[in-house]
């Protein structure tokens, strides 16, 4: 199954990410499927060069020890494949400025500041090369992903219509339980990397120690009945859907299981720290060689632009470039 995703190295990987997109990744690996590291995308908002740098070290190593491995699939880094810029090109001239304007994170994330990048309104056409340079048919990504998706495959039909049969239509997908993680002070928030509360992430590197502090001190509700309920308990069933999808059940069976929520979080702290620890300890070894990351990478984007390659040129000379 021809497979692609990616992600931004614009901080440190939270449990939201892992759930939603990087653990699916993982399970689905195979040898035509490709994971990037898009430092591209992260270009979009303020970012310090020495700190994109070192972030996309510690994504890729991160990724390595959520259980990527590269004799499985092909990993890379985007940037390290200029077909990626250069696709990007050919679809702005494809896609329209109307419908760029219209994607939710572009109004959300234009809106917190003055003087936004042109990059954050061209972004998704960067991602719709990204995915459409592969030929993947499948997607796997978090709920907030899904808008860009459906631009992704707009875009592809359209260019298949005006200039021939070129691109794969892919489809985005998404796990059954935790494609959106809510911050844990804030459930009304998703989880990010930068703009929740202290105790609202849980990291892909916390120790066990803040991991069970963090579950602890999540908001729930006072009327102290375990349900599945977003309408009238989010804090709960964001709870709930990460055990769920940790331990492969649905919330609602999780949530039969328990009558206090102080059980609920305990045992929900172990399944966390059990399926974190074995990443972050794995983490701490591949961040200490550089050297065998920068290889993994220079091979990665070596096989990636054979494939992204072959794609950018039939589509070049589809539009009429020699
Ligand atoms: P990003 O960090 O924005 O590059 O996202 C990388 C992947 O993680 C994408 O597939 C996102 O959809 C997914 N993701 C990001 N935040 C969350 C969240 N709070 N819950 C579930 N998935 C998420
Ligand atoms: N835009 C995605 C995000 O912020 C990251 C991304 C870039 C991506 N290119 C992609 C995801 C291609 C899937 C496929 O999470």
């Amino acid at each position: 199954m021809r497979i692609l995703s990616g992600i931004q190295p614009s901080g440190t990987m939270h449990l939201g990410n892992y759930l939603g997109a990087v653990r699916q990744w993982v399970a689905a690996q195979n040898p035509e499927a490709f994971f990037c590291v898009v430092d591209l995308h992260a270009l979009t908002l303020e970012i310090e060069p020495s700190q994109l740098r070192t972030q996309t070290w510690d994504t890729l190593a991160s990724l390595l020890a959520a259980g990527l491995d590269p004799a499985q699939c092909t990993l890379f880094i985007q940037s390290q494949v200029p077909f990626h810029t250069q696709m990007s090109w050919l679809l702005e001239c494809v896609a329209s400025y109307g419908e760029l304007t219209r994607m939710t994170q572009f109004k959300e994330k234009s809106g917190r500041q003055e003087g936004y990048r042109v990059g954050l309104l061209t972004y998704p056409v960067l991602m719709a090369g990204d995915i459409l340079l592969y030929s993947a048919q499948q997607v796997p990504v978090g709920d907030d992903q899904r808008q860009h998706l459906e631009l992704t495959r707009d875009i592809a039909e359209r260019f298949n219509n005006r200039y021939g049969e070129v691109f794969t239509i892919p489809v985005g997908v998404q796990p059954p339980a935790a494609a959106r993680v809510m911050d844990l002070q804030e459930p009304s928030r998703k989880m990010s990397k930068s703009l929740s509360s202290p105790l609202g992430s849980i990291f892909l590197l916390d120790e066990p120690s803040a991991i069970e502090k963090k579950i602890k001190k999540a908001v729930t509700d006072t009327d102290g009945e375990v349900r599945y309920d977003w309408e009238t308990k989010p804090g709960l069933s964001n709870l709930l859907e990460i055990f769920a999808c940790i331990t492969g059940e649905t919330p609602a069976a999780v949530a039969e299981r328990y009558e206090r929520y102080g059980d609920l979080k305990s045992d929900l702290a172990a399944a966390v720290i059990a399926e974190l620890t074995p990443v972050r300890e794995r983490y701490d070894v591949l961040r200490a060689d550089p050297a065998q990351l920068a290889s993994i990478a220079a091979q990665g984007a070596d096989k990636a632009s054979q494939v992204a390659g072959e794609r950018y040129r039939l589509a070049a000379s589809a539009m009429g470039l020699i």
